[in-house]
């Protein structure tokens, strides 16, 4: 979703919020600004079209002798239009009513009507439809009322912001005072990269990786004074803050395609290493236990669990329903799974020896961070297992298992979705080991998850002939992707998948479910993706196969190495070798991200940035 960059410090500001806006293109975006000093762009469209009309615009300048450019300092953002259509006119900075404050803003300022109302009847008028420019007048009007007061920038900011109902993540400048920013948060991540004599602020740290990887996050209701030699942070009431600067452990290369085509593929390969570092350190094959060092102080809490309920949203949830059939397997505590934007809305019946668990990728997903948050309201412990250090719900939850999975680029999540399963894995064996699971069960289990990145790595060695049978099938209008128990998930996480990227219609079922409606559609034309490996419920899925060629259904089925039986009736397949059933979902799922990711090729698009998607949805 909409990104923010930031700079002040003593190089060219420009280049750095180019670059920035770059890093950020991976969250979903459809327009993009900058502003420094002396100039202000907008574009629609990629941040390359908004760099084409900056080149121009410099080599102008040079025709016409102008001194070289020598601002150093900036605001810009890539904007996922909420209120108003993608337009230049609507994509930020934003400016107030004289155009000396600018403002960029991730989030949604729910009261804006009733703000801009107020500011139209003393004079005001409007250039854009956005909320975001209602705050930019608003933080001037109060900036200039009081100037003969000697009021700051800041103080101003902070007054308009106590008039604001909604979400935001703001960094504002006066272009006459350019090198001083103040950026504030509320629901909306914002991060500071502290170098030397300068700061590169961003709402995501991928934009601030290539010039420094000491960050200070700032947290919800704090604001920030930023200039190139000072940082001072306080709280919205003024409270002098005291931060930690936090060091970042990954790389430039992890934000960079390393030679792939696409990111999304470059994610899917990095399976193995990626299934490795979510282990490491935290598996005891001797004793078949798995130490989880962040969920150790609340351990006691976590014998005694009634009921855990695990709330995720998009790909994250389908491997909280893996998560949730791993725990109720080997830890015999229910769980329940719950789609975010649904929990945050209901009245929660819980006793308090429940937790509730957030999965997340980002950690800042909105209704995935609400849901936690109203858990706690309820005094319930709250868990996450979240891939991005440092971020909102790492912050916000009681404890939790980072996955380490380094950081995901691709809109649509694949190797953070491998991660969320070996972590709940791990979870739900650390539980059991708590709860009765015998040692052979736990060296059973995690010997084999020991040995799963080699096993990943093998059915990755396989991709020419999976890509094979996705340009086969990249003409469907429609397909349906079922699979049974364990597998039930995995059939409908690979239905999303092939919808986000290659937006052919795709429904998954659990494969019992098939009966009692799907089973209509079938035809020759409307092919089936059966996930079927030889487990408990095999011949259950062999049935489901039958039925749907009874009728004229192509299928292609997922099914374990060496499985002729299947192999002979249906009309491709994709191999995954053997394993623990429990686990499967871990191998199951890698044909099918791979083939969602060769139909998307196929058809054209670009798949790490398909359409109207977001890579983390920070508004509701
Ligand atoms: C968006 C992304 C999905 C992701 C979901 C949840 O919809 O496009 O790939 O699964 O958000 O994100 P989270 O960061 O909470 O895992």
């Amino acid at each position: 979703m909409c990104g923010i960059v930031a700079y002040t410090g003593s190089r060219s500001a420009v280049p750095i919020l180019l670059d920035g806006l770059t890093a950020l293109e991976y969250r979903g975006y459809d327009s993009a600004g900058l502003v420094t000093s002396t100039r202000m762009y907008k574009e629609v469209g990629n941040v390359a079209a908004l760099r084409a009309c900056l080149d121009a615009d410099t080599s102008l300048r040079k025709k016409g002798k102008e001194k070289k450019e020598q601002d150093t300092a900036g605001i810009a953002h890539t904007r996922w239009a909420t209120h108003g259509e993608p337009t230049k006119v609507n994509a930020h900075p934003h400016a107030g009513r004289d155009e000396r404050v600018w403002l960029v803003h991730n989030g949604i300022i729910e009261n804006y009507l009733e703000l801009k109302q107020s500011l139209e009847a003393a004079g005001h008028s409007f250039r854009s439809d956005t909320d975001s420019e209602v705050l930019a007048h608003l933080i001037e009007s109060h900036y200039t009322k009081k100037r003969a007061e000697k009021h700051t920038l800041a103080q101003a900011v902070t007054e308009a912001l106590a008039q604001v109902r909604g979400t935001y993540g703001i960094a504002v400048f006066d272009r006459k005072q350019p090198s001083e920013i103040v950026v504030a948060r509320m629901g909306s991540p914002l991060l500071i990269g502290v170098g030397a004599g300068e700061y590169v602020i961003a709402s995501d740290a991928s934009a601030v990786i290539r010039h420094t990887r000491d960050i200070v996050y700032l947290n919800d209701g704090e604001y920030a004074i930023v200039s190139p030699s000072n940082l001072a942070i306080y709280s919205l009431s003024h409270e002098k803050k005291t931060h930690t600067i936090d060091h970042i452990d990954w790389a430039l290369e992890d934000v960079q395609k390393q030679g792939y085509e696409h990111f999304m593929l470059k994610e899917i390969m990095e399976g193995p290493e990626v299934l490795r570092a979510s282990a490491r350190g935290r598996i005891k094959a001797s004793s078949g236990d798995v130490v989880l060092g962040g969920l150790a102080e609340h351990a006691d809490a976590l014998r005694g669990l009634s009921r855990l309920v695990i709330v995720a949203c998009g790909t994250a949830y389908y491997a909280g329903c893996v998560g949730k059939r791993l725990i109720e397997e080997l830890a015999g505590i229910p769980v329940e799974v719950e789609v975010a934007s649904e929990f945050r809305h209901r009245r929660l019946l819980y006793d308090r020896n429940t937790a509730v668990l957030a999965v997340t990728q980002s950690g800042e997903t909105a209704d995935t961070l609400w849901s936690i948050r109203e858990a706690k309201k309820q005094g319930l412990l709250t868990l996450g297992v979240v891939n991005t250090v440092g971020s909102t719900i790492a912050r916000e939850t009681d404890a939790g298992v980072y996955n380490h999975a380094g950081p995901e680029i691709g809109v649509a999540s694949t190797k953070a979705f491998l991660s969320q399963i070996e972590v709940l894995a791990m979870i739900a064996v650390y539980l059991g080991r708590m709860r009765g699971l015998s040692e052979r069960e736990g060296k059973a289990l995690v010997a084999e998850l020991l040995q799963m990145p080699d096993l990943v790595a093998e059915i990755l060695t396989h991709k020419d002939a999976i890509k094979e049978v996705a340009t086969h099938y990249a003409d469907a209008t429609n397909m349906l992707y079922i699979g049974r128990h364990m597998n039930a998930p995995v059939a409908l996480e690979g239905a999303l998948k092939l919808k986000e990227i290659s937006y052919l219609h795709a429904e998954g079922y659990p494969a019992g479910e098939m009966k009692h409606g799907p089973i209509a559609m079938i035809e020759p034309s409307f092919p089936t993706l059966a996930i079927a490996p030889r487990d408990s419920v095999y011949d259950k899925m062999v049935s489901a196969i039958e039925e749907i060629r009874a009728r004229k259904g192509p299928v292609i089925a997922v099914v374990t190495r060496g499985d002729t039986e299947l192999a002979g009736r249906v009309d491709a397949i994709m191999e995954v070798p053997e394993t623990h059933e429990l686990l499967s979902p871990l191998l199951t799922v890698v044909p099918l991200q791979l083939f969602a990711y060769y139909v998307g090729v196929a058809r054209g698009y670009n798949v790490d940035r398909p359409r109207n998607l977001a890579k983390s949805v920070t508004v509701e």
